[in-house]
């Protein structure tokens, strides 16, 4: 299908020149003027590219360019020699792209094309934004989706390091192949290997069958390590013979096993760091570091934040299916000022629980909550709960809801990220007992009866995870190594696991009531 170009005739020369050059190069274009009703044109003609051919300094410039300013349609606007510097003034103007005239007509059609182009794997990929950092991270994407070289993808958290390795992944040609994701935060060494490459059946004590690890799962697709940095030095090791040789053992395995994995790798903290504090093994680190990606914080972008919003707003009225009309420019102002910790994902997730509260169809700035709007503040979870001698002020309450809103989405962020991810679940290593408290090898650790019920292989010191473990058993096997550890001291068995004594008191009673052997305990 042709694309469509809509030429403004502000400056009549050009128009008619570009108007030519874009309908020779196959596009259906359209002319209109300041006299037209151009919302009319606009929205009619349902433009691929928007291009301002002069006065984009003017009121009538800035209301057509509102008509599409949820981004997906490219805006090119053509400067006078006057304007000194066409990104600042593009990024002002919120144009996706600006070019001083005079302007060579082919290289204009080349560069409109580039830029719909550019628009359409931002809606394929839901990588928005119009800042040249985020225009620059499509450019690379787009290199790099098509060889299979390693990738380092950096930046802060809620960046959007996810969805570029995703991109990466859908536009290459393994895009049909699997991606699968592994985060090497949540294990503990022994079980990240495992994860990572499989086990042989009876490898460790608990591998009763043979385990397929994500290499293999994903050969011939692609690999995530999301939070690289946080890799155990022994699993680095590994990982380096993998990206060198495309070869790795099972646990427990003799034979090599050679895959054809593409690797992308993700971090929050930037990983030269980690080598220079001796976490990351620098040779991994130029392995891993062979070609990059880095996403700004939305600080640093915040010209996008205007778009974002409005997508968002678009995106959560729709599924929650509240009509909504839009955002107040004061509010949006705020919103555009706010310091965003959790960069995307915050601004997200509170703009969700906006359109799901706001009491109007619009947001206004008495909508945002007030940690928002307190400039310079970086805290991510307000809870602000007004003191007893004061009346809860409709507002207030109406912020306290906003505060649990938001808390709700990042509980059901973390939850939804659990689900993904059923496998990955975290051992509590108790830490030695003093050596001539150490019972001998093999010996019963805790009263007889105790471990009876639960799977799972364990010693006094260490709770193993073992296939077909629940959380539950998990916990449990945590809290009988805890109990064995401190003798049955349930107060010091508590303080060791960082809960209270009540809880751990109400879950030794769950446990009994589920019909499991009762944990011996001291007190
Ligand atoms: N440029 C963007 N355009 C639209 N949505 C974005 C963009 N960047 C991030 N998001 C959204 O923000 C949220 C967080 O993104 P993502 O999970 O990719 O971040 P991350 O960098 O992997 O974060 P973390 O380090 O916490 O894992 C997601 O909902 C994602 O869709
Ligand atoms: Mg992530």
């Amino acid at each position: 299908m042709a694309y469509r170009a809509v030429v403004t005739m502000d400056d009549l020369e050009a128009a008619v020149r570009l108007n030519a050059a874009f309908e020779g190069a196959g596009f259906e274009t359209a002319m209109v003027s300041a006299l037209d009703d151009v919302k009319a044109v606009v929205l009619g003609e349902d433009p691929d590219l928007l291009l301002l051919s002069g006065a984009v300094h003017e009121p009538a410039a800035a209301r057509l360019l509102a008509l599409v300013r949820d981004g997906r349609v490219a805006t090119l606007g053509l400067l006078e020699p006057t304007d000194a510097d066409p990104a600042a003034v593009a990024q002002r103007l919120g144009l996706t792209a600006a070019v001083v005239k005079p302007v060579d007509a082919e290289e204009m059609v080349a560069l409109g094309r580039r830029l719909i182009e550019r628009k359409q794997l931002q809606e394929r990929t839901g990588i928005l934004g119009d800042h040249q950092a985020i225009q620059e991270v499509l450019i690379k994407i787009e290199q790099m989706a098509s060889v299979s070289s390693t990738v380092l993808i950096e930046g802060e958290s809620g960046t959007g390091k996810e969805l570029v390795a995703k991109a990466i992944h859908d536009l290459s040609p393994r895009r049909s192949k699997p991606f699968i994701a592994v985060n090497c935060a949540a294990l503990p060494e022994t079980l990240l290997e495992s994860e990572l490459f499989g086990h042989e059946k009876g490898s460790f004590t608990g591998a009763a069958e043979r385990r397929l690890g994500r290499f293999e799962i994903a050969d011939t697709g692609t690999i995530f390590l999301d939070e690289v940095g946080e890799m155990p030095p022994a699993t680095q090791v590994k990982l380096l013979r993998v990206l060198e040789e495309r070869e790795f053992f099972r646990v427990g395995g003799a034979t090599p096993i050679r895959v054809d994995v593409r690797v992308l790798a993700a971090t929050n903290r930037p990983l030269k760091e980690g080598v220079a504090t001796g976490l990351i093994r620098a040779d991994l680190f130029y392995r891993l570091n062979v070609l990059s990606i880095y996403l700004p914080p939305l600080r640093e972008r915040r010209s996008d934040i205007p778009l974002l919003v409005r997508r968002f707003i678009h995106e959560f009225s729709k599924q929650h299916d509240r009509p909504f009309r839009g955002i107040e420019p004061a509010a949006l102002q705020i919103l555009a000022d706010a310091p965003w910790p959790g960069n995307v994902r915050q601004l997200r997730n509170l703009v969700e629980s906006m359109v799901v509260l706001a009491p109007t169809s619009e947001i206004r700035p008495e909508d945002i909550p007030r940690e928002i709007r307190d400039q310079g503040r970086d805290r991510l979870l307000p809870v602000r709960v007004p003191g007893m001698h004061r009346e809860v002020a409709g507002q207030e309450l109406t912020y306290i809801v906003q505060s649990l809103i938001d808390l709700r989405l990042q509980v059901e962020d973390l939850r939804r990220r659990l689900e993904e991810h059923p496998q990955r679940v975290e051992v509590i290593e108790v830490p030695h007992a003093a050596p001539e408290e150490e019972a001998e090898e093999g010996a019963e650790v805790a009263p007889a009866g105790t471990f009876a019920s639960t799977r799972g292989a364990r010693s006094r010191d260490a709770v193993v995870y073992e296939a077909g473990m629940s959380m539950a058993d998990v916990e449990r096997a945590t809290i009988e190594a805890a109990l064995a550890q401190t003798r049955g001291n349930r107060r010091k068995a508590a303080e060791m696991l960082g809960i209270g004594e009540r809880t751990l008191y109400r879950k030794l009673k769950e446990y009994e009531a589920a019909g499991g052997a009762a944990i011996s305990t001291a007190t």
